[in-house]
């Protein structure tokens, strides 16, 4: 049995920050692991400018504790009325990595995010001219549309014809949840990619409806059924270098999560390498586990891959069941549960 993994070291691609207090708590156990990750720009107010995205990377650049090497990559929150020239500016000024499109009301603090696709048209236009990747949170917000479909709808109306119209532009098919999304992905050319999130790997909507209710088990995309499931396991470990490790870490109050209308969003940030790992170990996939977290997001990205490297280690991690950031109370995913791989260090 292998007893320990040596891997390049992995980068998040896909990950909430926050700002402020909870921000500068929660930083540190993503410095702890990653070398680098996609942050997402939806802080209220948005990330929309280049001098915003500017000001945030400082402002979590300050929190990385002494001694971590951690390159916060930041994302410009499209809307309705984005500039193309300063979205086109942060981008060759190295302030923006890629920019993410959330259709207005699709999940937490969206309600800025686009309306019709059929707005941004010329950013999109100018993106895949200047091969700026978009990140996608794939779901229609149409109210006849049952939340289950919703990634599915959107890939027949919203994606597909995005990528046939612009065959160039580089599209991350974010936190992918649907056997409908790893069968696009597939179909597709090289130019889009997708992230899958721990949890998606790992529950399905039975472990926030059976039993009880469960908020800490609800986040966006909403974990589906079974199959589902099996699909995108099957798609983690498949070695293709379409798919890629982003967490969507997304760390929310333990009183606004157990509410009567509780926040969608996961924080798996603490262990989020240990959760993947118990993912490929069970489908004996450890071999293919470096290229998921570590090789096939840079490859994608076009930037280049990190030089050092991490160890884990098979032996009991125990996840608390809470966990203060800032000040804040907040559940990590895997509360109470001991996971069999530690980070070593
Ligand atoms: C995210 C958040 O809380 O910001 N929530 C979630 O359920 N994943 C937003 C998102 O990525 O959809
Ligand atoms: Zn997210």
């Amino acid at each position: 049995m292998t007893e320990s993994l040596t891997i390049r070291r992995p980068d998040d691609w896909h990950l909430h920050f926050r700002d402020g207090a909870i921000m500068r708590g929660v930083v540190p156990y993503t410095a702890r692991q990653f070398a680098r990750a996609i942050v997402m720009p939806n802080l209220s107010p948005p990330v929309t400018t280049a001098a915003m995205g500017s000001a945030y990377r400082e402002r979590i650049l300050a929190a990385v504790p002494e001694g971590a090497d951690f390159t916060p990559l930041m994302t410009c929150y499209l809307t309705d009325d984005t500039d193309a020239d300063d979205l086109a500016q942060g981008f060759a000024d190295g302030v923006f990595t890629a920019a993410k499109l959330y259709p207005a009301g699709a999940t937490t603090n969206s309600a800025s995010g686009v309306t019709d696709i059929a707005y941004i048209g010329q950013v999109l236009e100018r993106m895949a001219e200047i091969g700026m990747p978009l990140c996608v949170h794939g779901e229609v917000v149409d109210p006849e549309i049952d939340i289950f479909d919703r990634e599915a709808v959107f890939i027949e109306r919203i994606l597909a014809p995005l990528v046939e119209r612009l065959p160039q532009l580089k599209v991350i098919f974010e936190h992918i949840t649907t056997e409908d999304a790893v069968a696009f992905v597939e179909s597709a050319g090289p130019q889009v990619g997708a992230t899958i999130t721990p949890q998606h790997l790992h529950i399905n909507r039975n472990a926030m409806l059976v039993g009880g209710i469960r908020p800490h088990a609800y986040c966006l995309p909403v974990a589906k059924r079974e199959r589902h499931r099996l699909a995108l396991r099957k798609a983690a470990v498949s070695g293709s270098p379409k798919y890629f490790l982003g967490t969507d870490s997304a760390p929310h109050p333990r009183g606004d999560k157990e509410s009567a209308c509780g926040c969608a969003g996961i924080f798996n940030a603490p262990f989020a390498l240990e959760s993947y790992l118990a993912v490929f170990d069970e489908e004996g996939a450890l071999d293919r586990f470096e290229g998921f977290a570590s090789e096939h997001g840079p490859r994608f990205y076009g930037l280049p891959l990190n030089g050092d490297t991490i160890t884990l280690e098979r032996g009991k991690a125990r996840v608390p069941d809470a966990i203060e950031a800032g000040g804040t109370e907040i559940v990590p995913f895997h509360a109470g549960e001991t996971l069999g791989w530690t980070l070593r260090g």
